[in-house]
């Protein structure tokens, strides 16, 4: 768990600018993965908001998590146009089969499962992108491997 002292070093440099909070907060996922706790409450202070208005911020925008992601991170676009080739019902039912839910690190540490909202690859949907490579035409036996290996 970092420090109040560490967590400040990444908010501080932001705090002038305009509009700091969404630097702040890309600062410390970069630097944490996530945005750890204690630095809900160091924002909230410097900011001079509620803790809940911070931790709204956080939770609206799905870049950021709350918590450490597995090992591998298998984001899973659930925007229209994946959507609308049936990326819907193929990516639940696949989820479904193999336990796994949104948002949520399987308990090996292994894999976390991420909603994402379009990839650029629309016209190759269904779209996904596995530890930052985008994949397209997913079909559920595809999406079932690849999941599959990354430690489901
Ligand atoms: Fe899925 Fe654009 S809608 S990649």
């Amino acid at each position: 768990i970092p420090t109040d002292d560490e967590i400040d070093a990444i908010l501080m440099p932001h705090k002038g600018r305009e509009g700091p909070l969404l630097p702040m907060l890309h600062g410390l996922q970069a630097e944490y993965g996530h945005i750890p706790a204690p630095a809900i409450s160091r924002i909230a202070h410097i900011m001079n908001m509620t803790r809940a208005e911070v931790h709204g911020v956080v939770s609206f925008y799905h870049d950021f998590r709350e918590k450490p992601a597995g090992r591998h991170v298998v984001k899973i676009c659930c925007a229209e146009a994946c959507q609308s080739v049936g990326g819907d019902v193929m990516v639940e039912e696949t989820l479904a089969k193999l336990g796994l839910d949104w948002h949520a690190t399987t308990p090996n540490g292994a894999l976390t499962v991420e909603p994402v909202y379009c990839l650029g690859l629309c016209a190759c949907g269904p779209a996904a992108m596995v530890d930052g490579k985008v994949v397209g035409r997913l079909d559920a036996p595809r999406l079932e491997r690849i999941l599959t290996e990354a430690g489901a």
